[in-house]
């Protein structure tokens, strides 16, 4: 299909069905802000902002790659923490040397390989976030500050790694705000629509961008950030793309007007076309279309934050079920990755991501190239909260407890005789027996360890049971 630079024609574009195989995801924030690596880890966005409002928000941001916003707040911490840092006189930018010096150090493919290890089908990078950094050298110089780029083509290499592993790349770009562009301090949500540059030399510099990322890097997703500027051309950028990059999709954060009614994150941000949406720190309850990417830090920010403990991480168990409760309702899981300066990752981060790797080594088959089923939850044995997900003549049934050894009841499903019943990673067929209640299960006493440490534990169904009315 060729696309017309339209609004009609973009809108014609179907999500690739790679994109809903794929199901995770690792997020990159990295740029100078994780040379400071600070914030206060005040909470998860969502809750955050629903019990003390935005202002709470951006005066105690978690985020620790808003630290230049941060330390523009006088009310908040972050200003006092770089004073007794760094000095009164050290400016933001004199991050710069640091980080292309400690970047130095960093080997992509170690990134890749780990990745690859945990399951990921794509890697999203932030090719510039807010400050207006960019990771790699461009064509397109910031105008205002000289050299403010990565020495290293950090994209290009980490780009190269990635597809080399047999992952896909996507690409993230803050093309809403800029703050060399507009350095209006973000302290309200109005704020934040205040800041969006809107002057033609920014539209001109924002889609250069964009289409030098394209032409250079060929990348899966346009994962643009928070707004773009509204005198754009979009159907323009959007046709251009979806002819040059075939399997390529657009996220919905290419507002041009912000709708400052809405009271969740993510509803400030519905573009006019956009592939798919990007819930932040934030999930759904059904199953929803269109499809759908949840994404978070593993603690509370996505740079990296050296203030986040074991305490604002997400165990593995939570991350685990919560991945398994958004494939089962339509959505990708993408897990941001805080790392340091020099590329390191962070032990409690890789030890959250490996968890999640063992688990999907024995359980993958449950989530990787599924789709919803008819309901997104069930129940087991009255109590053991349930996710569906199907692949062909299977239904994966996913508890999101420790199973029982024992009898397993699955409520209301309805089984034909010749039915097979396998607990994944284990080599033998359940006996199973129907009864009024749903189908009940043998999970043998000599599994009952393995199980009882497994975060969750799925059985597959062949072929596929039918619901009681
Ligand atoms: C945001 C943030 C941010 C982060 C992100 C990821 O809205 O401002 O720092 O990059 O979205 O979803």
């Amino acid at each position: 299909m060729h696309y017309q630079p339209t609004w009609e024609s973009v809108q014609k574009h179907v999500v690739p069905d790679w994109f809903h195989d794929a199901k995770l995801g690792i997020f990159i924030h990295w740029g100078l802000y994780s040379v400071p690596a600070w914030a206060p880890p005040a909470g998860e966005l969502e809750k955050v902002i629903r019990e003390e409002g935005w202002e709470a928000w951006f005066t105690r941001n978690p985020y620790a790659e808003w630290y230049l916003n941060s330390l523009r707040i006088p009310e908040g911490p972050t200003r006092e923490h770089h004073v007794s840092t760094y000095g009164e006189d050290f400016d933001y930018d004199d991050f710069v040397p640091q980080f292309n010096k400690a970047v130095e150090k960093w080997d992509p493919d170690e990134w890749a390989a780990l990745f690859q290890e945990v399951g990921a089908q794509y890697v999203v990078l932030t090719t510039k976030h807010h400050d207006g950094f960019l990771l790699w050298p461009s064509r397109h110089p910031n105008p205002f500050k000289e050299a403010y780029h990565t020495r290293r083509d950090l994209v290009g290499e980490l780009t190269e790694a990635v597809r080399a592993k047999d992952m896909r790349m996507a690409l993230y770009y803050s093309g809403g705000i800029d703050w060399t562009f507009n350095d209006t301090v973000v302290k309200t949500i109005t704020d934040l629509g205040k800041a969006v540059p809107q002057q033609p030399e920014y539209v001109a510099y924002a889609d250069a961008h964009w289409m030098e990322l394209i032409e250079r890097y060929a990348p899966v997703i346009l994962w643009n950030d928070i707004a773009y500027p509204a005198a754009a051309d979009l159907p323009q950028l959007f046709a251009h793309y979806y002819n040059t990059v075939e399997e390529g999709l657009i996220n919905n954060r290419f507002t041009q007007t912000f709708n400052m009614e809405a009271s969740e994150a993510a509803d400030i941000m519905g573009g006019k076309h956009f592939d798919f949406t990007t819930p932040e720190y934030a999930s759904y309850d059904e199953i929803t279309e269109p499809k759908w990417e949840a994404t978070r830090g593993i603690g509370f920010s996505f740079g990296y934050n050296q203030n986040e403990g074991v305490e604002h991480y997400l165990s593995v168990e939570e991350l685990v079920r919560s991945f398994v409760d958004i494939v089962s309702k339509n959505g990708n899981l993408l897990l941001n990755v805080g790392p340091m300066a020099d590329g390191t990752i962070p032990e409690m981060q890789q030890e959250r991501l490996r968890g999640l790797g063992a688990w999907l080594a024995t359980n993958g088959e449950a989530i990787f190239e599924t789709r919803p089923w008819h309901v997104a939850e069930g129940t087991g044995s009255g109590e053991t909260p349930l996710r569906f997900t199907q692949k062909g003549t299977t239904l994966y049934v996913t508890a999101l407890e420790a199973l029982p050894s024992g009898q397993m009841t699955l409520d209301g499903l309805i089984a034909a005789e010749d039915t097979e019943i396998r607990l994944l990673g284990h080599p033998d067929t359940l006996t199973w027996r129907q009864d009024k209640s749903g189908i009940t299960a043998s999970v043998p006493a000599n599994l009952s360890a393995a199980l009882s440490a497994a975060p969750a534990t799925t059985l597959a169904i062949t072929p596929q049971p039918q619901r009681q009315a």
